[in-house]
Formats: C-alpha cells, structure tokens, sequence
C-alpha cells in the first residue's frame, strides 16, 4: 500500500530514522541552550499573582507567535517558586519556535519536511505551531486522549501533526498511542475562544474507545504523522529516561482559519510556509 493510502487509512504514519541523529542533537541542543538562558522568574511572577488563573491562561493565549517556557503541574511550591531546578521542571517550549528560533526554523522548513506533506496531500502548506515536548524523567505528566483538531480546527479540516522522537520513545518513558482508523468517527469538540474565556464545544460525548489504543514506540529519529483527527495520547513518565520530542502543526492555506481557534498570530508575525 502506497504511504498516502496507509496514512488515510490508519489516521498515521510513521517513518524510521527520518530524522539523522545529528539533526535531532542539534535540536536537543537549541533546546537546552534556550532553558538555560531562560529566567523562569519571569513565568515564577505569573503562577504566583493572586490572579493566577487569568493570568496563566493569557501567557498560554498569547504564545502563538513567540516562544515561552510552559512548567510541568506540581512544578510549584505553594509561594510560587519552583521545588526543582528549571532544566527538570519544563513541560514543553511553545509555540513558534519555527518562526523564530533559526535553528528549529531551519530543521522545520527543510525539503524533506516540504515534499512529506505534499505528500500526503496537503495543499499550499503554513506552518502553524511548534512545540518542544521534554517529557522529564519520574515527573513527566500525562496528556490525555485528544483529537488535535479540537484546538487547531480548520474549515474543512485539514491539518497534520509532525511529531519527532528526538529520543527513543517507548511504553516505558511516555511514548505516543493512538487508536487506529480513529480519525474517522468525526471530530468530537472544538476548544474555542467566547467573551467569558475558553469554552469546549462538544459534538460527541461518547468516551474514548482507550481499550484500542496502540502504542506507538519508535527508535530516536522517527517521524510520526497524526492527522487532525486521530484520537491519541501518552501516558506520565515515571521512567529515569526523558522523552524529548519536537511536534509540528501544518495546515492548508485554502482552509480557512477562524478567529475563535486558541491560537492566533499578530499581524507582524504572520504565517508562513515553506
Ligand atoms: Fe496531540
């Protein structure tokens, strides 16, 4: 079966050894220089307001086009300080990393990126979000079963996740599991934007069939596809091993876009493609 037919019909892709060890160091690499530099009294300041809530939702709501620091829950003491060093307590770097980072831009707009999701169909790709996934050792925490079309929709839907095993990712330190063929019972909600904050809007109440969910353990250097509706997950790290991954979101120019999606850009950084 060609890899197009294999992708629509699973609802993903995976392609060993996409990524070249030296490729995924260098991520590895810009990652951890972009923590080191990074003072978390900044963020530290934001968990710690008396209006903590509002206040962690805007820095989330407004990072679609910079790049900030997100901490694993738990990663704070009561007075807002964190109760281990930086480099062990972040979740993720999000969520234009491509636009902004040369390294990661580089990496992200590369031929090989380009021609993949041509192939799959994707006409006149942008590149809309970019996360950088720790997934630490003994703390790493869950993320729960999802379509990712839920927070980036598009009219029609049309998107692809890229997700990068910049480590060896297996049961054991949190690997990806989806549920094949899922994808095509439809979206289930849509995460949107209203005057009171954020709100799902549910189309399908019906829990997740996790008893079908795979488990999706790849060698460093795999390349993952997910389309926008595929329901997956992965599990808490309780490993001493990390899972760093680096994930992609591209859309199709042609699709529209709304302006009730999470993720918005300010005209100056507008999105662009390959
Ligand atoms: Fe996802």
């Amino acid at each position: 079966m060609y890899s197009r037919d294999r992708y629509e019909d699973n609802g993903f892709l995976v392609f060993e050894g996409f990524a070249s060890e030296d490729e995924c160091d260098q991520l590895r690499t810009r990652a951890a220089e972009m923590v080191h530099e990074f003072d978390p009294a900044e963020v530290v300041s934001i968990f710690s307001t008396h209006e903590q809530n509002r206040t962690t939702d805007d820095y989330f709501l407004t990072s679609g086009d910079k790049i900030r620091f997100f901490f694993e829950e738990n990663a704070f003491n009561a007075d807002g300080t964190l109760k281990y060093e930086k480099e062990k307590s972040i979740n993720k770097i999000g969520h234009a990393l491509h636009d902004l980072d040369p390294v990661f831009e580089c990496f992200s707009r590369s031929q090989k990126i380009k021609d993949i999701t041509t192939a799959i169909g994707i006409k006149n790709p942008l590149l809309l979000q970019s996360m950088y996934i720790f997934k630490q050792p003994n703390i790493g925490g869950e993320v729960t079963c999802h379509q990712d079309s839920t927070f980036l929709y598009t009219e029609p839907i049309d998107i692809v996740g890229l997700w990068f095993a910049l480590e060896d990712a297996t049961i054991e330190n949190g690997c990806l599991w989806a549920i094949p063929g899922g994808h095509r019972s439809g979206l289930k909600s849509r995460w949107v934007r209203s005057p009171e904050g954020m709100r799902f809007d549910v189309f399908n109440a019906e829990p997740w069939p996790e008893d079908q969910l795979k488990p999706l353990e790849v060698s460093k250097g795999s390349l993952i596809l997910l389309n926008g509706l595929l329901p997956h997950r992965s599990f808490e790290n309780r490993s001493p091993r990390s899972r760093h991954a680096y994930t992609l979101h591209l859309i199709s120019a042609d699709a529209d876009y709304p302006a009730d999606n999470w993720l918005q850009r300010s005209p100056t950084v507008p999105l662009r493609g390959f």
